[in-house]
Order: C-alpha cells, then sequence, then structure tokens
C-alpha cells in the first residue's frame, strides 16, 4: 500500500476474511455469546503482550501500570465497547491481524464450515476470532495506539467486502492512551447485550479465570469488576469446585465441551511450579494441523510467557493448560526457553505425570480412557516412533481392535491370554476394519485360535516400522517375513498348508509360477498363514510392510519393492497348476498362476496390476469350467 497515510484508506479482505464474513453474517447459528469471549481473550492476550515486553522496557506501562479489560454498554447509541490497555496495534497491524486469517487450521475450518451440515456448530468449538464480532454487529470500530506510539489508528468495517484505516479522531486518539477500543454497532437483534446482567453472565460463564480484572462500566461511568480474576491454579485443590475446572478449562482451552481429564497439582522442591491440564473429551480442532504443537501456557510468577514452549511432547499435543513457575527468569526469551535446563526439568515431570495420569485412568476408569484413547490414541500412538524412552510406557496405553472380539484390547490383555508355546504378539496392518477381518492371512492363526491385533490407524504403519515389543513379546507383522506357527497347535485337525515338507511337485509349481510372474514378484513360495485361501502377498523381513508401501506409493514415495507370492500348496487351484504343467497345457498354468497373484492383490485391497487382463482370463477360466462340466 503507497500514498497519503494520513488519510482513510479502503483496503479488501483476504479472500478466506470475506467467505468467513458471509458465513458469520448470514449465519442461523444461536450461539453467538461467544464474540464475547472471543474479544476478551484478544484483550487479555493484548495485555499479556504488554507486560511481556515491559519486563525489558518498563516505560510502556509508565503511567498507567494497572492492566484491565473495560465492557461499557451504551443503550442509547445501541453500542456496545470492548477497550484494554494492553499492547495495541500499530496501523499496519491492524491491516494485518484485522484483514487476513493467519490463523493456523483455519483453512480446514473453513472447508469443514461449508461441509458439515452442522457446519455452524463448529464456530463455537474452534472459535473464529475477531470476525465472531460480526454475528453481532453490523458496523466495528477498533481504534488502537501500540505502547509507545505516537499514533492512534481506526479501523472501521460493515463487515462486506473492505474495511477503512485513517487517523483516529482527536477524541479517540484521546480516549485510547494505549491499546485497543472496540465498539460494536449491535444489530437489532443482539440488543440483549446491551444488559449488564446478560454480559456479566456471559462473562461468568466464558471468561471468569481471565487473569486481569474485566469491569463493567454502568451508565454513570462506574467500574465493577465481573470476574473471579485468580489464577484457579494456586488455590489448593480442596478449594475449587468441578464447576469451576470445567469453567477454566473452557476459558483456558476456548473450548465448549467437558474436560475428560483433570490434573492439578503443586511441585515444589528444587523447582516450584503449580499446573493446571486437562485433556479434552473431544478433539481440538487444531490437532490435524502438520505443525503439531502443542498449546499448553506457560507462566512465571502469574506473568503469561508463551503457549509456545513445548512443555508436553508433539503426541501430547490436546492437552490443554497452564504451567505456573516460581522459579524461571521473567526475561528469559522464548528462543531460549528451548534449551533452558530448568525448562526440560518441567517438560519431563509433566510427561511422566501426565502418562502416569492415563495410566490410573485406565486401570480405575475404563470408560472415560476408552473415550480419551477413541479421540485421542492416533496421536498417542505418534510418541511409539518418537519418544524411544517411554515407548513401553505407550504401549501398555495402546487399545487396539483384534481378532478374539470386539471391545479394544490392551497388549496386557493380549499377554494374559497367549496359546501355549506363542512367542510373538501377531498384528496386521490395514486401512480398513472389515477389510482386515477378511484378510487371508490371519487363516492359519486363527486355526490356531492366536490372537491377532488389526491396525488401521495410517500412523501404524510408521511405529510399526521400528522393533517393537512388549514384556519381552516381540510384535510381528503377519503380512511381513516368515511367519512360523509350527509349535503352537492348530485347534482341530484342519487341512492346512505347511511349507515346510515340500514334494518334488510342490516345487515344481513354485517354479512356474514364478516363472510365468517373472519381474512382478520377488519370490513365490509355500505358505504357512493360509488355509482356506489359495494366495496371499506378504513383504519380505528386510523390506516395508505391505501396508506402509501402499501408503507411501500413494504419494509418490514407494521403494517399488516387489511382494512376495505366498501359495497355499493344499489348495485345489494351486494343484491344478501342477496338473496343467505335466500334460504340457502351459497356457493354463500362466492364467492360474495370475489368477493368485490378482486375487491376492484383490484380498489386500488393491486392484490388480491390470484389472482388463484380469478379468478377461477369469472368464475364459469360468467359460471352460462351465463347459467342461
Ligand atoms: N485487543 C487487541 N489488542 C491487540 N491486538 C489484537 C487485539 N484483538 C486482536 N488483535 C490482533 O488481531 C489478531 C487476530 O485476532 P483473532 O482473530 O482473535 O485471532 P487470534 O487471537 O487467534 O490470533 C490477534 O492475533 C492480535 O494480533
Ligand atoms: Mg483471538
Amino acid at each position: 500500500m503507497t500514498g497519503d497515510t494520513g488519510s482513510a484508506q479502503t483496503h479488501q479482505f483476504q479472500a478466506e476474511v470475506a467467505e468467513l464474513l458471509n458465513l458469520m453474517v448470514h449465519s442461523v447459528y444461536s450461539e453467538t455469546d461467544v464474540f464475547l469471549r472471543e474479544l476478551i481473550s484478544n484483550a487479555s492476550d493484548a495485555c499479556d503482550k504488554v507486560r511481556y515486553e515491559a519486563i525489558a522496557r518498563p516505560e510502556l506501562l509508565a503511567g498507567d501500570e494497572r492492566l484491565a479489560i473495560r465492557l461499557k454498554p451504551d443503550s442509547s447509541a445501541k453500542t456496545l465497547t470492548i477497550a484494554d490497555n494492553g499492547i495495541g496495534m500499530e496501523r499496519q497491524e491492524l491491516i494485518d491481524n484485522l484483514g487476513t486469517l493467519a490463523r493456523s487450521g483455519t483453512k480446514a475450518f473453513l472447508n469443514g464450515l461449508k461441509e458439515a451440515r452442522d457446519g455452524l456448530g463448529l464456530i463455537g468449538q474452534f472459535g473464529v476470532g475477531f470476525y465472531a464480532a460480526f454475528m453481532v454487529a453490523d458496523r466495528i470500530e477498533v481504534t488502537s495506539r501500540r505502547a509507545g506510539s505516537e499514533e492512534a489508528w481506526t479501523w472501521t468495517s460493515t463487515g462486506g467486502a473492505g474495511f477503512e484505516v485513517a487517523p483516529a479522531s482527536p477524541e479517540q486518539a484521546r480516549r485510547v492512551a494505549r491499546g485497543t477500543e472496540i465498539v460494536l454497532h449491535l444489530k437489532e437483534d443482539a440488543s440483549r447485550y446491551l444488559q449488564p446482567y446478560e454480559l456479566e453472565r456471559i462473562v461468568r460463564t466464558y471468561s471468569d479465570h481471565i487473569l486481569f480484572p474485566i469491569e463493567l462500566i454502568d451508565d454513570k461511568g462506574e467500574a465493577r469488576q465481573v470476574n473471579a480474576a485468580s489464577a484457579l491454579w494456586q488455590r489448593s485443590k480442596s478449594d475449587v469446585t468441578a464447576e469451576d475446572y470445567t469453567q477454566a478449562y473452557r476459558s483456558i482451552a476456548m473450548a465448549f465441551d467437558e474436560p475428560a481429564l483433570t490434573l492439578h497439582y503443586k511441585v515444589e522442591g528444587r523447582q516450584s511450579y503449580a499446573v493446571l491440564l486437562f485433556v479434552p473429551s473431544t478433539p481440538p480442532f487444531d490437532l490435524a494441523d502438520p505443525a503439531r504443537k502443542g498449546r499448553i501456557k506457560l507462566y512465571v510468577r502469574r506473568v503469561f510467557i508463551t503457549d509456545d514452549a513445548e512443555l508436553l511432547p508433539s503426541y501430547l499435543r490436546f492437552v490443554r493448560g497452564v504451567v505456573d513457575s516460581e522459579d524461571l527468569p521473567l526475561n528469559l526469551s522464548r528462543e531460549m526457553l528451548q534449551n533452558n535446563p530448568q525448562v526440560r526439568q518441567i517438560r519431563n515431570g509433566l510427561v511422566g505425570k501426565v502418562l502416569s495420569e492415563l495410566e490410573s485412568t485406565a486401570a480405575k476408569d475404563a470408560e472415560t480412557y476408552a473415550k480419551i484413547w477413541s479421540a485421542f490414541g492416533p496421536v498417542v500412538k505418534e510418541g511409539l516412533y518418537e519418544d524411544h524412552e517411554r515407548r513401553a510406557q505407550l504401549l501398555g496405553l495402546a487399545r487396539f481392535a483384534s481378532t478374539a472380539g470386539d471391545t479394544p484390547r490392551s497388549l496386557k490383555d493380549y499377554v494374559a491370554d497367549l496359546k501355549p508355546n506363542q512367542t510373538e504378539i501377531y498384528y496386521l496392518v490395514g486401512d480398513s476394519l472389515e477389510r482386515l477381518r477378511g484378510n487371508p492371512k490371519l487363516e492359519a492363526a486363527r486355526a490356531r485360535g492366536l490372537e491377532v491385533l488389526l491396525l488401521t490407524d495410517p500412523i501404524d504403519a510408521f511405529w510399526t516400522t521400528l522393533p517393537q515389543e512388549f514384556e519381552g513379546k516381540p510384535l510381528k507383522s503377519l503380512s511381513q517375513g516368515d511367519v512360523d506357527f509350527s509349535l503352537v497347535p492348530p485347534l482341530e485337525k484342519a487341512e492346512e498348508a505347511a511349507a515346510d515338507d515340500k514334494t518334488a511337485d510342490d516345487e515344481a509349481i513354485l517354479t512356474a509360477v514364478k516363472d510365468t510372474l517373472g519381474e512382478a514378484v520377488a519370490e513365490v513360495r509355500a505358505s504357512s498363514r493360509l488355509t482356506e485361501s489359495a494366495s496371499c502377498l506378504v513383504a519380505s523381513a528386510q523390506g516395508r510392510d505391505r501396508e506402509l508401501e501402499r501408503l507411501l506409493a500413494r504419494q509418490n514415495r514407494g521403494s517399488g519393492a516387489r511382494p512376495i507370492l505366498e501359495l497355499n500348496m493344499k489348495h485345489a487351484l494351486v494343484r491344478l497348476v501342477g496338473e496343467a504343467q505335466k500334460n504340457g497345457r502351459s497356457g493354463e498354468v500362466g492364467d492360474i498362476a495370475h489368477l493368485l497373484l490378482d486375487e491376492a492383490h484383490i484380498l489386500d485391497g488393491e486392484l490388480p496390476p491390470d484389472p482388463a487382463a484380469f478379468a478377461r482370463r477369469l472368464n475364459l477360466l469360468v467359460l471352460k469350467g462351465v463347459q467342461a462340466g
């Protein structure tokens, strides 16, 4: 933007903002109360920021040290004013912050809004920030003065395509000595936000635990504080009710649900700090955000420092809350936090505490734990890949679908039910539970009553690439390398494939199939996994498991490694290869060999490499069979 900055200038909203505003203005979303929570939260952030900057530059607060947020309804003008004496914004900040959507996850949110029929419910869940004010106001004026600045600017918009930024009028500039004043011209149907009791109710519901006083200004200009403004985490547990915790959770996490778990404790000793952490009961919106950032707020002696100190590992990023340290220096820069040994010690303490809380919940309250695991299990499992030190503990927390029934199983359950002579924990990775349950690779395990864990989260393909074991029992994929069930007796004397006692006929069949298929497979061998199906594909013991290879191939990161085709040597179709070969019907050998490979692809949920050829061969063989019969 060029030209004279001394007069009013019109700016366009970024396309996403315009889209969001359009949704907002026409929204039938009834819970418009959230706008106040958003504006108060911004005001509180602004107060946090000026207090933080003032550690290095105390002059920023000079003459106006008491940070506060003020709400002033004006019934005759039909306006509601929300003012803070926080950090404020410069002209360019007004343009950038109130003209674009900088938040991570916003794109996903917008898409969600458009797709979901009840998408508007997401407004509350996600919190659309400042723009939520357009649900209740048809015109908004924001006057702001950055701390320490000579200039004050006013941003004005009616929520259409754009906004205006101009120097603040002398009167506005006088009113805003530091910080930000937001004047909402309320819509007809939003006049209830002029009622003091209504405002007080909303503050108590959503913003009671904001650390700065929130004051309601009456007609006579008198101020009355309406929030508790207490650091709840500093109180003793016995003084805090469940309702208090829920409210604190909602205001800290900007959430609407109930916390599934609450951890509130104090550490004293070499380091002293208070902790208030929550596990939500529904996944927060930014959970799938690729940045994988946590949001634990770090305070030092009640002063907010940052929510970017990564106080918990990424795989616990769904945990929300506050850590308030008594010992860290206030002037520790955000960058230095990363390497500070005291912070590292806090971090270690927190992970341990969260994991042991999860463990004890799993032991005491299986129902709550099952909900937590179904919401956040896929995230926690990232730790199996990343956190070597705590892998055993994380495996203990994990719950899996399994062939043993419909309720999720722990590895403890699994190990307790091992069959005699069973020394391994078997699993199969795939993308759908139904398909896995029908997978032929389960056949021999099933015939011996061996339980198999069925893993269907995308992350499962990754953590299983690392050697994993639980209570001394290695985890073993049924679609990779060799399996050896021979020590475990079958449930009944069923016909089953035995890899060991191969006959000369068997050898001839395997060679013929390999010769036909050539480079399409790395090897053709006799299977000990199959009892009913004719064939299956597996990965070599050194290669990637099949599901991982599939996932990576979809992103063009496949290794191109060829699978191994395993044949059930007892299966009639496989025997047919031998017969055809003996009788010199080499065309038939080729057709059956290809069919065995294509079937194996299909049973893994893949298309045959050449679907047209597959259909042709199948038709041919069916016709032959019918005509012969
Ligand atoms: N009262 C305020 N004082 C200073 N800056 C503000 C204020 N309100 C909003 N902002 C700025 O506008 C940005 C956008 O606010 P918002 O839409 O609520 O998103 P978020 O708070 O998640 O960043 C904030 O990050 C902040 O930089
Ligand atoms: Mg905000």
